[in-house]
């Protein structure tokens, strides 16, 4: 178990856009178990590569049903729309508010390099969103309606 340190905001790492990963090596099948460590050690329900300091289009997720691995995610289908308390780990006791489709449709690649497609709501649509976000430089205060607040216990850290 491996767990890395967490930028936070104000880290110029989480402001960049990541390269996609083009062959899995042994140092990526590393960084992917690494970030599973981090993101349950941190009691996130996902986690994005550049939140541990690497340009990669990485993101690891588990919303309670078991982790997910996406390699150079991208959303092919959203619908509906859903509002509600979102965190980062990154941006460590606070939650804002943020407008998210409720359904979104991903693909993506897997540890392997093979195509997986993954559709989620509610809490894994915005999980999809708010990691894919992170790949390309954007974290969710940018999305924020109102305030960012101080996070209750109950709230989700992505
Ligand atoms: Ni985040």
């Amino acid at each position: 178990m491996a767990v890395r340190e967490i930028r936070t905001m104000g880290d110029a790492v989480l402001g960049k856009v990541c390269k996609e990963v083009t062959s899995m090596t042994p140092r990526t099948k590393m960084l992917i178990e690494d970030m599973l460590d981090t993101m349950y050690e941190a009691m996130g329900v996902g986690l994005a590569a550049p939140q541990v300091g690497i340009l990669k289009r990485i993101v690891v997720i588990d919303v309670g049903e078991g982790p997910i691995i996406l390699i150079n995610p991208e959303i092919i289908e959203t619908s509906g729309e859903q509002t509600g308390g979102e965190g980062c780990l990154s941006v460590p006791g606070k939650a804002g508010q943020v407008t998210r489709p409720n359904y979104v449709k991903v693909k993506a690649l897997n540890e392997d390099m093979e195509e997986v497609i993954y559709e989620g709501t509610e809490l894994l649509a915005r999980a999809f969103c708010h990691e894919i976000d992170h790949l390309d430089g954007h974290l969710y205060v940018e999305k924020v309606e109102g305030e960012l607040y101080d996070a209750a216990y109950e709230e989700e850290d992505e």
